[in-house]
């Protein structure tokens, strides 16, 4: 289901997990790597391809939930402010989300607008975690250095202590089986608490 109004989003009372981040920064190929589909959520080389809020059921009991990036200024002309209206109505709002992923390019220095956006989360007692993409891109000590470099930075400013991180790639499946795993134990701990 796709459309742009948190209100018309699917009812069910399942956990899902949505993908935030800049644009092209690999939300829509990490969700078809996770579940194995090629061209199940529209990926592209151009920025700005995810466009309205796509939620993707999984096993009948969960959604994945693809998200237009932030951060590109020809989609965002029309409505000045940085983050899109629906999707902060989206975050605030949508009671069946039970972790969010914040994905940033294992290549770059920590960006202003992640930042800011992590800090909206928190802020607003979003849990999340950071999805470092496209691994595949990098060396292994250079993905170590990059991603020491990016908790500390996080440290160092507004956080006590650095979110929960997975290291991908959707070219070659990297990270993966940790996703999934980790997914799955909060699927498990939700059904659990919602049968009592
Ligand atoms: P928007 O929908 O525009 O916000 O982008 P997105 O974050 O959904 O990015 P998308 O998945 O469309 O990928 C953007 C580009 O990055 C595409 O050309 C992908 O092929 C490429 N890409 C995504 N993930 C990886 C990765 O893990 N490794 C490499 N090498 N390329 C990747
Ligand atoms: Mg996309």
């Amino acid at each position: 289901m796709s459309n742009s109004d948190v209100k018309k989003c699917p009812s069910e009372p399942i956990p899902e997990y949505a993908f935030i981040g800049r644009s092209n920064v690999g939300k829509s190929s990490l969700i078809n790597m996770l579940l194995d589909r090629k061209h199940l959520a529209k990926t592209s080389g151009r920025p700005g391809k995810t466009q309205l809020i796509n939620h993707f059921k999984v096993n009948d009991n969960w959604y994945l939930v693809d998200l237009p990036g932030y951060g590109y200024a020809r989609v965002s002309k029309r409505d000045k402010s940085t983050f899109q209206k629906y999707i902060t109505n989206y975050f605030e709002q949508r009671e069946q989300l039970v972790c969010s992923f914040v994905l940033v390019d294992i290549r770059h220095e920590p960006q202003k607008v992640d930042l800011e956006f992590m800090q909206w989360m928190g802020e607003n007692g979003i849990p999340f975690c950071i999805i470092f993409t496209k691994a595949d891109k990098l060396k292994p000590n250079v993905i170590e250095r990059n991603v020491t470099k990016y908790l500390d930075t996080l440290v160092e400013g507004m956080w006590e202590e650095a979110p929960q991180h997975f290291i991908t790639s959707s070219s070659n499946t990297l990270g993966r089986d940790e996703l999934l795993a980790f997914v799955d134990d909060i699927n498990i701990q939700f059904f659990k608490d919602n049968k009592k």
